[in-house]
């Protein structure tokens, strides 16, 4: 029978959900995104995300059924983010998957909710094939990592401080640009001289992977103060300036792991990956590693529901086992620790 797997994501604020057919794809995809709700405060509160997951996160299960014309009765599985995020809106998606599983008597999976960003680029058309280097950037994570299958992560490189997302929301801050600000910097570079002023460039002398960019934040912050007034250009290069220097530092990293772990393909993921200047020195980078660089469309590299029902599908194809109808989810939990699919499904 064609397995068709309801995905939930509700680990952050995007309340997400989509449908996917093993034979037909991507069938149906909603999202809701409770920026509004957040903007005001500069950042996203908890309390509230769990709230409004609570509210949306039925409908939208609807929705999804009506556009892909399916009954709950048609569903095969349900995947859910099971984490790392914020507590309170994982156990919304938690809590909803596990009653639906049990009412409708199919299993439901907690899906780890990076291995979802990884695997997002896969729903594309000449998707990569394993084994790949991934970076994935979000607004909570700047990993580099060795995909050697489904489930067979290694990390290669970490942020020692702020997550690249972060970087930029933090220094959308300093500019006065609203939260998330991630799109509103890019949207000010492209009126921006990147060389008008000179960014540090974190760690790309050091060995290793790592990364870090509370640095850069904090130059942002002491550069932006020597103006006074700060004239809209002046901003603007400012943005144009950390935006390339993110650019040029995560490219560095990822050539690094390339050449370390042997591989010519690249994949990035996350939100981050939605960034048209990073894709742009990427694509250069990579093509003098006579590589391959992969990439979702801007709608999968965000938080969203189809990344989760994709990877509960991919999961599922190897599993044997009935997964336990305990509620557990994992605010935390690195990548590198994924069980594998084959050792979930050899666990007792
Ligand atoms: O993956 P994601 O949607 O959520 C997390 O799992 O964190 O990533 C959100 C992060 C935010 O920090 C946002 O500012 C950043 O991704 N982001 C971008 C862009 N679009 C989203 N950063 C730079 N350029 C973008 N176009
Ligand atoms: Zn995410």
């Amino acid at each position: 029978m064609t397995e068709r797997i309801l995905g939930i994501e509700t680990s952050c604020d995007e309340t997400g959900v989509a449908i996917y057919d093993g034979e037909q794809g991507l069938l149906a995809e909603r999202l809701f995104s409770q920026i509004e709700l957040h903007k005001i405060y500069g950042g996203v509160i908890p309390e509230l995300a769990s709230r409004d997951h609570v509210t949306k996160l039925l409908p939208l299960i609807d929705e999804v059924l009506q556009d892909a014309k399916l009954r709950l009765s048609d569903l095969t599985a349900i995947s859910y983010t099971q984490g790392p995020g914020l507590v309170g809106a994982l156990m919304v998606g938690a809590t909803t998957a596990k009653s639906l599983g049990l009412a409708l008597d199919i299993p439901v999976m907690g899906v780890h909710h990076m291995e979802g960003h990884l695997l997002a680029p896969l729903l594309e058309d000449n998707p990569p094939q394993f084994p790949f280097v991934a970076l994935l950037v979000s607004g909570g994570h700047t990993q580099l990592i060795l995909a050697k299958a489904l489930g067979e992560y290694e990390l290669l490189g970490d942020t020692l401080d702020d997550a690249a997302g972060e970087a930029f929301d933090k220094t959308a801050k300093i500019l006065s640009l609203p939260y998330p600000g991630g799109p509103e910097i890019s949207k000010l570079a492209q009126s921006g001289n990147p060389e008008r002023f000179v960014f540090p460039l974190p760690m790309v002398n050091r060995p290793g992977c790592d990364f870090s960019f509370s640095g850069l934040k904090t130059f942002t912050a002491t550069l932006v103060n020597t103006f006074d007034p700060l004239t809209d250009q002046d901003r603007a290069d400012v943005a144009a300036g950390f935006e390339m220097a993110v650019a040029k530092t995560l490219s560095k990293k990822c050539e690094r792991a390339l050449k370390q772990a042997g591989c010519s393909q690249l994949v990035i993921a996350g939100g981050v990956s939605a960034n048209r200047k990073l894709r742009e020195v990427l694509s250069v980078m990579v093509k003098k590693q006579r590589a391959s660089l992969f990439y979702a469309r801007p709608s999968l590299c965000t938080d969203n529901g189809a990344m989760i029902a994709f990877a509960g599908f991919l999961r599922r194809a190897l599993m044997s086992k009935q997964p336990e109808l305990d509620i557990h989810v994992k605010p935390r939990w690195p990548l590198d620790l994924l069980k594998t699919v084959s050792a979930e499904s050899n666990a007792s």
